[in-house]
């Protein structure tokens, strides 16, 4: 085995985006619609009805792009590939130009020194397959696996570290249980099994890879630290541990131990059903990563229920106990609280049950920057603020001996954010809507400062 992530010496730098928040040509050569385009086409789903039709145009302007990444001085690019992109039906028929995309995209990167990392899954199933059951049917993730192989085929002697999905708790819960995102189905308990299905893609495409050569075969998860209110609330620490069995040993389990423990098992009984959970699957998924994305922007505080607001994500815990999430001051634009010592916690904690080589591989913030000032110029002091904050908190959880190798901001542009459409952003470069201009914020310049390694002054 040699890895091929970075090697941990000092934190490594990159960038994320998302194919279906920044490329836009939704339809262009021969790409297949996506749960996506179908969910934001239905009214009442996103954000003033946007979509992701025209994103920032990175198909057409990744050149850029990258330019604007190896300016940064950031190592290492990480991207989604676009599943109906190079299988419009998700299945069968290849569209080489959506591969030539990507393959133009990987050495756009290399050439300027920029090391792309893919992920297969950010979300955009082909419709077809939803059609066909989505990931509530064990097919997709048969259909998974066959995709992986098609994209490593064309993209495996220059991309050396993978990921498979991209937070599936999103995609199954907030996809099929609160029914937020796409595909937009609210069917509670069928969340997990959209999880487990998940989770076999994952195994059945990290087996693919690794017969193929790969040693560094990960998964992104959005992990999350629950806090209590009151710790010494013995109910409220039972529902926190439902919460948090939902939310993170759904996954951690099946990785480490092959298996869906107990108090999973009592709130998510569609996973002891062995038409579900067929014999060898966990076997499969146990073992499977070689490292494991961390994705962080926001502890959660748990309380009684009805102690504070509905929260967005309320229906996204199927089969636990009511209970309400607390969120603190100061929030960023999006409502999540900015705490870093959260991100230090799941580091250590993360690292500390897994024993797996982590890459923080989102991070970020939203806030109502996009404005440029008449000198041309996004004085964005807030999000330096909170990027330097969770740096300084990824260095401490080094510092314990968390085995973190790569800090991976979100984002590089002002993007479609999924439900919230163009109304909160993230990047670290403004696109300006009518003309696709990049401008590079303050954060930019503060990062690229802090990679160069010079004294960063906000
Ligand atoms: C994560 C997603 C990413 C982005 C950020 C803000 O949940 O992975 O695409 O939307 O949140």
């Amino acid at each position: 085995m040699t890895s091929s992530l970075p090697d941990g010496a000092s934190l490594a730098f990159g960038v994320a985006t998302a194919a279906y928040q920044i490329e836009g040509a939704t339809t262009e050569d021969g790409r297949g619609p996506s749960i996506w385009d179908t969910f934001a086409a239905r009214p009442g789903t996103v954000r003033d009805g946007q979509d992701g039709s025209v994103a920032c145009d990175s198909y057409h302007r990744y050149d850029e792009d990258l330019d604007l990444i190896a300016g940064l001085g950031a190592g290492w690019y990480r991207f989604s590939i676009a599943w109906p992109r190079v299988l419009p039906d998700g299945t069968g028929r290849v569209e080489p130009r959506g591969l030539d995309y990507y393959d133009r995209l990987v050495d756009a990167a290399l050439s300027r020194g920029v090391t792309p990392t893919a992920t297969l899954y950010h979300w955009d199933l082909p419709q077809t397959l939803e059609d066909r059951g989505g990931w509530l049917d064990r097919g997709t993730a048969e259909a998974f696996a066959d995709y992986t192989t098609l994209v490593h085929d064309r993209l495996g002697d220059r991309v050396r570290v993978w990921a498979t999905h991209n937070e599936p708790w999103c995609a199954a819960y907030l996809g099929y249980a609160a029914g937020v995102h796409a595909p937009g189905r609210r069917e509670g308990g069928a969340g997990h099994v959209a999880a487990h299905h998940l989770l076999l893609g994952h195994g059945l495409a990290a087996a693919r890879l690794h017969e193929a050569g790969v040693d560094d075969v990960g998964i992104v998860l959005n992990l999350a630290p629950f806090w209590p209110e009151d710790p010494d609330d013995a109910q409220l620490v039972a529902v926190t541990d439902q919460v948090d069995a939902v939310r993170n040993r759904v996954w951690l389990g099946p990785l480490v131990d092959g298996r869906y423990d107990e108090g999973l098992l009592a709130v998510a009984p569609e996973l002891a059903d062995p038409g579900v959970v067929r014999d060898g699957d966990l076997a499969l998924v146990r073992g499977s990563a070689d490292w494991l994305g961390v994705n962080y922007y926001t502890p959660f505080r748990t309380a009684e229920p009805g102690a504070a607001e509905a929260h967005p994500e309320a229906d996204a815990y199927p089969g636990v106990a009511p209970v309400s999430f607390v969120v603190r001051e100061p929030r960023t634009d999006i409502g999540w609280e900015v705490d870093a010592s959260g991100l230090e916690q799941l580091l250590v904690d993360t690292h500390r049950r897994t024993g797996l080589p982590l890459m923080v591989t989102e991070n970020g913030a939203a806030y109502p920057d996009d404005v440029l000032n008449t000198d041309g110029s996004v004085d964005d002091q807030d999000r330096i603020a909170y990027l330097r904050d969770h740096v300084e908190a990824t260095e401490r959880a080094r510092a314990a001996g968390a085995d973190v190798r790569a800090y991976i901001v979100w984002t590089l542009l002002d993007n479609f954010e999924w439900a919230e459409g163009y109304t909160k952003t993230f990047g670290i470069v403004h696109v300006d809507p009518a003309d696709q201009t990049r401008t590079p914020k303050a954060s930019f310049h503060w990062i690229a400062q802090h990679i160069s390694g010079s004294t960063a002054t906000p």
